[in-house]
């Protein structure tokens, strides 16, 4: 019942783990599809490896968590035998990458293309190095170079994920269309935010600034998705803040054709995805819908 497709490729149903979350490794990518997404995203991974910030790197506040982990990586070349060992019969997989230009965009693409089965594109990170994340997907022109040079190097789809971090993210939407995205992915984290210890008078987190993810933020990826849903014709993939099944359905109504989990997997644990795939069986069971694909972009009937 809840079996839906992105971009062409077929998913069991419309949950996903998001990037950066339990996606280090091949083991949590399987123990997560497992426990039922439909399919996975990897924690972002560059050309050469990168220590990423100090610890702390997270820390919680009110209605989610900051993070700043300097998009750790341990290159493509490791995160080959990752992604080598991920069940693809189970459910999808999908690489997150990330780069400083277009050539490295492109250069790791190339290198995954036959282990996965879609691409996303890292263009939204709030708290990467200067010329990384945000500062790529902030920028249309940027935005559109890195997907196109993206799209002449592979095959199979890419997904753009960017901020909301900007002034009109419709434009920037657009731009990744214009490039030759299949789909876009709707929202990294927000900010940079940052929490002080007042017992010390320091920021705690070691960059000082981090995104902000987790259910409070869920209302701004709301809106992107339905901003962008009207301005494009490509797919999108809605994340920010989803704990329970009617986030789900928000999402669902406001554009998205698949949605993606992160924060909420740290309070909960993987089994979340079990206990949102049911509860959404009964939903559909119970209204007009038959289908996924029937519920997207209901909340922008007349
Ligand atoms: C600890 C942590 C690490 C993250 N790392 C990445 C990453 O490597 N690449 C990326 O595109 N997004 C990353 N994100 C952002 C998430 O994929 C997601 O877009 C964001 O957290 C909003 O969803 P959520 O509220 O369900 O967590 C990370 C988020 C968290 C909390």
């Amino acid at each position: 019942m809840l079996k839906t497709q992105l971009c062409g490729i077929k998913l069991k149903n419309p949950l996903m783990l998001a990037a950066g979350v339990l996606g280090s490794h091949a083991s949590s990518l399987n123990w997560i599809l497992k426990s039922g997404a439909g399919a996975v995203v990897s924690k972002s991974f560059s050309k050469e490896p990168n220590d990423g910030y100090r610890n702390p790197t997270t820390v919680a506040v009110e209605g989610g968590i900051i993070n700043a982990i300097g998009l750790s990586s341990p290159g493509v070349e490791a995160f080959i035998d990752e992604l080598e060992s991920v069940n693809r019969i189970i459910g999808k997989s999908i690489a997150s990458i990330y780069g400083a230009n277009p050539e490295e965009f492109a250069y790791v693409a190339g290198k995954v293309e036959d282990l996965v089965d879609i691409i996303e594109l890292n263009v939204s990170c709030p708290h990467a190095m200067e010329g990384y994340g945000a500062s790529i997907g902030q920028n249309p022109e940027l935005t559109r170079n890195v997907v196109k040079a993206v799209k002449e190097a592979v095959d199979i789809p890419i997904l753009a994920k960017l901020t909301p971090n900007v002034t009109d993210i419709l434009e920037i939407a657009v731009a990744a269309e214009e490039g030759g995205a299949d789909g876009l992915t709707l929202i990294n984290s927000l900010g940079p935010g940052m929490k002080i210890d007042i017992v010390t008078g320091n920021p705690i987190l070691a960059n000082k600034f981090g995104g902000m993810s987790g259910p409070a933020i869920k209302p701004i990826a709301v809106r992107c998705v339905y901003d962008v849903y009207e301005g494009t014709e490509i797919p999108i993939v809605g994340v920010g803040g989803i704990r329970n099944y009617t986030d789900v359905i928000e999402f669902l109504y406001a554009g998205a054709s698949a949605v993606q989990i992160g924060t909420s997997i740290m309070y909960e644990g993987p089994e979340i995805f079990g206990r949102i795939t049911s509860d959404l069986e009964d939903f559909i069971e119970e209204s007009e819908f038959n289908s996924i694909s029937d519920m997207v972009g209901f909340a922008h009937k007349e």
